[in-house]
């Protein structure tokens, strides 16, 4: 009876624990919870487990949970040693306030005190805030190695005592721009419900958040709107510009980079996870070149994280440098590799062995996060579930599409944002037991999405010229020729899905794609890649050697050229030449942080490239 009741209970107990951890989703192979709900990864009767460390740094933490108090306010950084520096940010006083930092204190216990009635009396009151009672005091958290991990913001109400109210933190940003419409968003520290204040009328949040994402409606094409941000009893101003009407054929600019990923020398180089510095003077420059969009296509951030809050911080890092300028012109973020979350299988010396997608995918997914912290358009396809290997058709075993693969456009350009590293298993190359997405490799579901868009816009009268765009370049030329779609030509390289390679492999897979941009589109002209940290260009022509020796498959037809454009100079540790079979039609290759220029004027396009930081000119070429 009593070894009944143990066995009972005992099942009971292994149940409960099994209930508590989440599917695995069955694309996945060889990975398995212990007995004590643990996650590993089995390889030769060997255990490797997920990596369960903590992360080193969180945003939440990073907002401070700040106090008010009789003389001014504290914050709170828990664990973080360092120094914490401030200052005012003088919204609605200059065009991209930005905070000017004009004290410091060290962190103690993690803790600072910004005692306003001291520090920022006559002659520091450079807002006002003895009439109005107002003031945004914005904050850099500084660790002890001089690291710089986060620039935040408090805003504050009152002549003392001091009390806090909702922050925009993050924003607000505007995206999605059509000739009719515009979204507005940002983040708030604590729930509000905001509004903002476009042409008179007015769209607000249903309840109290702390994302806000405003879809403004029936604005006419071509014009200038002020949009007023109202949160409590804040406000911010500032502007945007609808879109002409599709087709209007009047000249206009659009800019092009990724990979900022933090980089080496200190200060804003390194704001924990983006090189801040560069991202600053590329904002700048797009903006001041009147660019209708910037568009960034991945690899914003170190990343390759295993912590969603971690990388939120990150991201937010990256998107703060453009701020200033992102209140006026949309940016577009696409998703690269160093965008990865994921479970990390390590061995008994801490080494990782493979490492996969985080799951539950719609709350921890890379892609996800991806969602989470940009705003882009929602017409992707869906997500590679139901793709002729999806094991189970049903259940989710793919993460989503949303807001990582999309396209928009611009009176008579369109723009196809791809996502190369979907799904992406860092190791899955050599690692193939787990299974996973690879570096470079655009799934079933994609292309397919991918040939209805280009068949769609095609037909579309109104769009003359169509650019694609993914993180890893067709054709690598320097940092990545071991990867990408090439793999020093190695065609065996591609995808697991449930344990089974799928079909075809990172070569033939790059000649369908290529295919489609070719034979399946007049309007295609250049395909804009990063990943490889440097700039060139490289034109297309069958004169073009793009195959290994003894290639056993079919070979694309280029029954016309096509422009690779790679610019993966936005700030990350620079990349040089390298050899490869296209590398004599490889041009203008150069190191310089860099910002392409795209003029578009009616059925012309030309290129200019300037470098961010000095502003001389890199390149410049008549594309079409
Ligand atoms: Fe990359």
């Amino acid at each position: 009876m009593k070894i009944l009741f143990f066995l009972t209970c005992s099942i009971f107990f292994i149940e409960s624990l099994a209930a508590q951890t989440v599917r695995i989703p069955a694309s996945y192979s060889n990975i398995h919870y212990d007995e004590s709900g643990r996650l590993y990864f089995q390889k030769d009767n060997q255990r490797f487990y997920a990596d369960t460390a903590k992360a080193n740094y969180s945003l939440q933490q990073m907002l401070g949970n700040p106090q008010g108090g009789e003389d001014g306010i504290t914050l709170n950084f828990g664990s973080i040693k360092g120094t914490l520096v401030y200052g005012f940010i003088p919204y609605g006083k200059a065009p991209h306030p930005l905070p000017v930092y004009r004290l410091s204190a060290p962190l103690q216990n993690g803790k600072a005190v910004m005692n306003i009635k001291r520090d920022f009396r006559d002659p520091y009151d450079m807002v006002g805030w003895q009439q109005s009672g107002i003031m945004h005091i914005g904050y850099r958290v500084i660790d002890e190695r001089g690291m710089i991990l986060y620039d935040g913001v408090v805003s504050v109400t009152g002549k003392g005592p001091f009390a806090v109210v909702p922050a925009i933190y993050d924003g607000p940003y505007v995206n999605n721009v059509t000739h009719n419409s515009a979204v507005l968003w940002f983040k708030t520290d604590s729930p509000v419900q905001a509004s903002v204040k476009v042409n008179k009328k007015q769209f607000s949040d249903v309840t109290p958040q702390t994302h806000h994402e405003l879809a403004i409606t029936g604005l006419q094409p071509a014009t200038e709107y002020q949009y007023k941000v109202q949160y409590g009893s804040l406000s911010q101003t500032y502007s945007f510009k609808t879109a002409p009407k599709p087709g209007s054929r009047k000249p206009f600019v659009f800019a092009y980079t990724s990979d900022s990923r933090h980089a080496y020398g200190g200060g804003e180089r390194m704001v924990y996870g983006a090189n801040a510095y560069i991202m600053k003077k590329i904002g700048a420059l797009a903006y001041q070149q009147n660019a209708a969009f910037l568009q960034f296509t991945g690899d914003m951030i170190n990343g390759y994280l295993t912590n969603k809050e971690e990388q939120h911080l990150q991201l937010t890092n990256w998107k703060k440098a453009l701020e200033p300028f992102w209140h006026y012109m949309p940016v577009y973020a696409g998703q690269g590799n160093h965008e990865a979350l994921t479970y990390s299988f390590k061995n008994s010396a801490g080494a990782t062995v493979a490492s996969i997608d985080k799951f539950p995918y719609a709350a921890t997914s890379a892609e996800t996060v991806m969602q989470e912290a940009f705003v882009n358009p929602a017409n992707g396809p869906e997500s590679e579930d139901g793709n002729k290997y999806d094991p189970d058709a049903s259940q989710l075993d793919f993460p989503s599409y949303k807001e990582n693969v999309f396209y928009y456009s611009y009176d008579n350009v369109a723009m196809i944002v791809l996502n190369s590293d979907y799904w992406y298993a860092p190791q899955v190359s050599r690692e193939s037991a787990t299974s996973g997405g690879m570096h470079g490799y655009l799934m079933d579901n994609q292309i397919a999405w991918l040939k209805q868009t280009i068949d769609k816009l095609e037909k579309d009268a109104t769009i003359d010229h169509i650019f694609l765009t993914q993180h890893t370049p067709v054709f690598p030329n320097g940092g990545h020729v071991g990867d990408d779609m090439w793999y020093r030509g190695n065609n065996d390289k591609r995808p697991y899905i449930a344990g089974k390679p799928v079909e075809k492999g990172i070569i033939e897979r790059r000649d369908e794609y290529l295919d489609i941009l070719i034979n399946r589109s007049k309007k295609v002209l250049a395909v804009l890649t990063g990943d490889e940290h440097n700039y060139n260009r490289l034109q297309l022509t069958k004169e073009v050697n793009i195959y290994p020796d003894n290639y056993p498959h079919k070979k694309l037809n280029v029954s016309r050229s096509i422009y690779q454009i790679n610019n993966g100079a936005a700030g990350a540790p620079y990349y040089a030449q390298e050899t490869a079979p296209w590398s004599s039609h490889t041009k203008a290759f150069s190191v310089q942080n860099a910002l392409c220029l795209f003029y578009v004027d009616g059925k012309k396009v030309k290129m200019k490239v300037i470098n961010p930081d000095t502003l001389n000119e890199i390149d410049t070429i008549e594309l079409r």
